[in-house]
């Protein structure tokens, strides 16, 4: 049973947690014999040797079977997606930037030229989102998706409301810890959160955003003295993304600092968790909590695609192909 063969391009936080799971893991099947990055000569754990093919010439590799894609620069992820894309390939991305930017695209290359795309790892992290709205609810309304979607502004908020931190040095801890994007004003402004809400709601009402319509408010403006004042209320302030369908189609869906009370399950998502809320027509409330940021955690994401694609598995996009694609609404007129 030959092992199914891997190129793997970027190999940070992300690629070298996917890594050292498969390696740590040989029994799942699943090698990795070419890794591209952008500037091989850095210092890494691997030897130098490891990194001796450019990202584009694993794209024309007819002996890999999947590619991973796990960079930062999601104008270049985008390049290299749609490229192995147009050549039929078989590609995971955890880039949540580039997907909730480019989706239509992406679709339109799938059906092309047969290629296949999946990005559990864009959203949430270890928390399998993408793939239950997609198909374990693909039929069943849902009366809203919400969710703490980002990890680094989430700690920030935790450790300003444990007392001491104040903003600035909770998000050097979160830095530190390698939660937080290379631009920290993607976490803290919520524009990290925004690209996960655009692409739920591809997957849970079949509508295709974008993300420059969705409304997104960070922390940045939130000091202690807020935190203060929902405690004493028995409240917390979370960055708390919402997508609620409309009556005539569509959704409202947005990203802001809201204030949570202990009644909701997103009361108790502290410190770089993640929680996601769904309601449904039929099963009622879901609810899950886990870690949405770390090489680890987002590895575990990418090693269920690989074990996805491996067995054929493609999104179905029920929704999108019920709804009327033209473009919605996005964020209705808010009084803030
Ligand atoms: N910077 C993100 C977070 C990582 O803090 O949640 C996952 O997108």
């Amino acid at each position: 049973n030959p092992h199914t063969r891997i190129g793997l391009i970027g190999f940070g936080c992300v690629g070298q947690g996917l890594f050292e799971i498969l390696e740590r893991h040989p029994e799942a099947g699943f090698e990795v014999v070419r890794i591209a990055v952008k500037t091989p000569t850095k210092l890494r754990a691997l030897p130098v040797s490891r990194f001796e093919f450019q990202a584009d010439e694993l794209l024309h590799d007819a002996d890999l079977d999947i590619l991973v894609e796990v960079i930062d620069d999601a104008a270049e992820a985008f390049r290299l997606v749609s490229s192995a894309l147009r050549l039929g390939k078989r590609v995971i991305t955890a880039n949540k930037a580039m997907v909730a930017r480019h989706l239509p695209e992406l679709l339109q290359l799938q059906r092309d030229f047969g290629g296949t795309l999946l990005y559990e790892a864009a959203v949430c992290g270890s928390i399998p989102v993408v793939r239950t709205l997609d198909s374990y609810f693909g039929q069943e309304p849902l009366r809203s998706v919400s969710g703490i979607f980002n990890g680094s502004s989430n700690y920030v908020l935790t450790r300003m409301s444990e007392g001491g931190s104040d903003y600035a040095e909770a998000l050097a801890e979160a830095q530190a810890q390698g939660f937080a994007e290379t631009d920290p004003t993607l976490d803290m402004a919520a524009f990290d959160p925004r690209s996960k809400a655009v692409i739920l709601a591809a997957h849970a009402y079949g509508l295709l955003l974008n993300p420059d319509d969705v409304l997104n408010l960070g922390i940045e403006n939130i000091s202690s003295a807020d935190i203060r004042y929902a405690a004493e209320r028995g409240q917390k302030i979370k960055v708390v993304a919402s997508l609620q369908p409309l009556p005539g189609g569509g959704a409202t869906v947005f990203v802001t600092p809201q204030l949570v009370s202990a009644d909701s399950p997103l009361y108790a998502v502290e410190r770089e968790f993640n929680g996601v809320v769904v309601e449904a027509e039929f099963a009622g409330q879901h609810f899950w909590r886990g870690r949405g940021a770390g090489g680890h955690p987002t590895g575990s994401a990418v090693l269920s695609d690989l074990a996805a694609l491996r067995n054929g598995f493609r999104y179905r996009y029920d929704k999108l192909s019920a709804a009327a694609t033209d473009t919605a609404e996005a964020t209705p007129d808010l009084e803030l």
